[in-house]
């Protein structure tokens, strides 16, 4: 089994061996692979990820992975997208779960805004928002198999009121649904997102597009006290990669004070991905054992550092 390890910039550099430690101790004898890759890497080589990297990521079992800075420099382009492009990481699970609430956005991840489809001149800016059928159709899939073993139902999450792009999001989603015996209600996002800080518990699967899905879910870090806690999985036919929502936070980066919990949740999907049964309710009992008692970084107002909480949590499932 191979699993590729990409740290990336920033606070990525100090969350993901803290994830990749509890990777390791349910996986001591797969194979770690190690990508150097990210805004660091391209400042020096004027490359951001290379092609032979891209090739490790497709060839590994799953991806383990930080955060990258994206600078608004014109020759640099988004790794991440790039990654969830190459590898047609389509879905981005994005669990968002607390005290009697438990949702699961549900982020179409390959096309919408994020498309990468620009004319950029001085006085006019275009970007192409993209919504296909096959698109639509293959995200709804993949939400109505998550309702089916959650409960039954879907949010579709849209703005077809304004834009015509969301009314073949919004049906084809509606049919996929129907197709698969899941209720479904189409929501406007606006709203939809108001009502979700309110009404959390009313919340189960939330389908959504690229743009508003990354949106919705930073959003829903107010539930659980700020995006150190919330994880994610990109899926694809043939690859996954896992990674806390959060960016690589350059204003708290290298003072080892980032909350390594969304990353160790990261690494809980990723094992519970790879059949390591249990490994990801572990994780999570020894996260909540810690924060029920007050301890945890300062974002959460505690006072341990990165490694230190880190260390407890292994601990915890070593012992
Ligand atoms: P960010 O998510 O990095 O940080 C937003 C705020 O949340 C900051 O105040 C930060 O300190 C705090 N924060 C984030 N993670 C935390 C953690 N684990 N513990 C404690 N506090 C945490 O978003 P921002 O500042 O908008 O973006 C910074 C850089 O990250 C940008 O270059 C952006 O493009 C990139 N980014 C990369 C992503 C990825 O690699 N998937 C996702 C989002 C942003
Ligand atoms: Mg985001």
């Amino acid at each position: 089994m191979k699993i590729a390890v990409v740290p990336g910039d920033g606070i990525g550099k100090e969350v993901t061996p803290v994830a990749e430690e509890a990777v390791r101790h349910y996986l001591p004898d797969a194979e770690y692979l190690y990508a150097e890759v990210g805004y660091g890497r391209w400042e020096r080589t004027g490359e951001a990820v290379t092609d032979e990297e891209i090739n490790l990521l497709k060839e590994s079992d799953a991806v383990l992975f930080g955060a990258i800075t994206t600078v608004p420099h014109p020759d640099y382009r988004s790794v991440i997208l790039r990654i969830r492009k190459e590898l047609d990481l389509y879905a981005n699970l994005r669990p968002v779960f607390g005290e009697g609430f438990d949702i699961e956005i549900v982020r179409e991840n390959t096309e919408g805004l994020y498309s990468g489809i620009e004319e950029i001149g001085s006085e006019r800016s275009t970007t192409l928002r993209v919504v296909t059928e096959k698109g639509s159709e293959r995200i709804a899939e993949f939400a109505c198999e998550r309702a089916k073993v959650r409960k039954g139902e879907i949010v579709i999450g849209n703005k077809a009121n304004v834009m015509k792009s969301d009314v073949l999001f919004r049906d084809t989603c509606t049919k996929v649904a129907k197709e698969n015996g899941i209720a479904s209600k189409p929501m406007y996002i606006d709203a939809l997102a108001l009502d979700v800080l309110m009404h959390p518990d009313r919340y189960d699967v939330i389908v959504t597009t690229n743009i508003f899905g990354d949106i919705l879910s930073d959003v829903c870090g107010f539930l659980t006290g700020g995006l150190g806690t919330l994880p994610s999985g990109n899926y694809g036919e043939n690859n996954a990669l896992f990674e806390p929502v959060h960016g690589s936070a350059p204003d708290i980066a290298g003072k080892g004070i980032a909350n390594p919990v969304a990353a160790l949740r990261s690494a809980g999907m990723l094992l519970d991905y790879l059949g390591v049964d249990g490994a990801k309710k572990e994780i999570e009992e020894q996260i909540q054992a810690l924060l029920n008692k007050g301890i945890s970084t300062p974002d959460l107002g505690g006072d341990l550092n990165t490694a230190d909480f880190g260390e407890m949590v292994i601990a915890g499932i070593m012992s």
